[in-house]
């Protein structure tokens, strides 16, 4: 075989934000959008062809657009494991979109390898395969992410929701709540996950689980306990506790529950973990006004980008445009 082609999801995460690299419960879902990537055998080098540029690169010195650096950083991991690669022209086209929290790299990434593990009929499963690509975002592109991404679009399915546990990776595929269904809206805010606070709330957390003696904040069990961290430890413990629990408690929830969970997780998120905007606020308000919407929060990592509405389902469309007109400017559909 001198080809193969492989697809993988963006995903939109409905619940559980900021909580997979304290080692807790996440709740994303796959979305419709996917990258497709092909990887073809050729003489010599390696060549990405991506956004409409072809761009020659080696594997001895990482390139500086960052796009590339996602599949250099999966070649390399590939390397690491002991794989030997032949030289590739690599080719990319998605439809996910970029930079605004729907896991554009992390579906840049699985797919890469997809097509590699089918081209050199390399045996990787999915979870391994997940965590590959993870590795590939910590080195190579300079995010201390979580294993969310990765795993949700290497294992999740649109329609179903993926809860996972992210320390012992046991997960299980939910259906949505009854009579939901999911509506995106980007807030026309761009966002840099790399230049953002992300790195800085992990560095924060791993503190706060440092003087508190545990080994993740999963592992606090009582919140009073973060009463005596110095701020914004607090601030930042007491969003990971709570949203943990919001997780645990959407399990099987009727969708005025779940819609209830994720408005909840949003004022968390703004009042506690400080990684809303001012509009990422507005467009949950004006999604939170409509009648059909039963809950809605900013989604991914925050700092702008796009925000996730729970709505009844059949009305996902109407609700979001209306929402829309009210927040003015700028917003746009992704997925209703
Ligand atoms: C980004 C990271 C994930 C996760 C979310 C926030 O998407 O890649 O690992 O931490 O932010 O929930």
């Amino acid at each position: 075989m001198s080809t193969a082609s492989a697809s993988a999801p963006g995903r939109v995460n409905l619940l559980g934000e900021h909580t997979d690299y304290n080692d807790g419960f996440v709740l994303p879902t796959a979305i419709a959008q996917q990258t497709r990537v092909t990887v073809e055998k050729i003489r010599h080098g390696f060549v990405l062809d991506a956004l409409g540029e072809r761009t020659p690169f080696s594997l001895e010195q990482p390139p500086r657009r960052q796009s590339l650096r996602y599949v250099y950083g999966c070649l390399k991991e590939l390397q690491d494991e002991g794989v030997e690669l032949p030289p590739l022209a690599i080719r990319v086209d998605s439809d996910v979109p970029m930079g605004v929290g729907l896991s554009s790299s992390a579906a840049l990434e699985v797919a890469t390898l997809r097509a590699l593990r089918r081209l050199l009929e390399l045996d990787l499963d999915d979870v391994r395969l997940a965590r590959l690509a993870q590795r590939a975002e910590i080195r190579h592109a300079g995010v201390q992410c979580g294993i969310m991404d990765q795993m949700a679009s290497s294992l999740a399915e649109p329609g179903h929701m993926l809860f996972l546990d992210t320390r012992s990776l046991a997960r299980e595929l939910l259906p949505l709540p009854p009579g939901s269904a999911v509506a995106v809206l980007d807030s026309g805010i761009a966002r840099s996950l790399a230049a953002s606070g992300y790195n800085e709330r992990r560095a924060q957390c791993e503190q706060a689980a440092q003087e508190l003696g545990v080994r993740a904040l999963r592992d606090v069990d009582d919140p009073d306990r973060l009463e005596r961290l110095p701020q914004p430890l607090r601030r930042r413990a007491r969003h990971v506790f709570s949203e943990n629990a919001r997780v645990l408690q959407a399990r099987g929830a009727s969708a005025q529950e779940f819609g209830r969970l994720m408005s909840a997780s949003h004022d968390s998120l703004s009042k506690d973990y400080e990684v809303s905007t001012p509009q990422l606020d507005a467009l949950v308000e004006a999604l939170r006004a409509q009648p059909a919407v039963y809950g809605a929060k900013l989604t991914g990592a925050g700092f702008g980008g796009a925000c996730v509405a729970l709505c009844q389902a059949g009305e996902a469309r109407a609700a979001a445009r209306a929402a829309l007109r009210a927040y003015g400017a700028g917003g746009r559909i992704l997925v209703a």
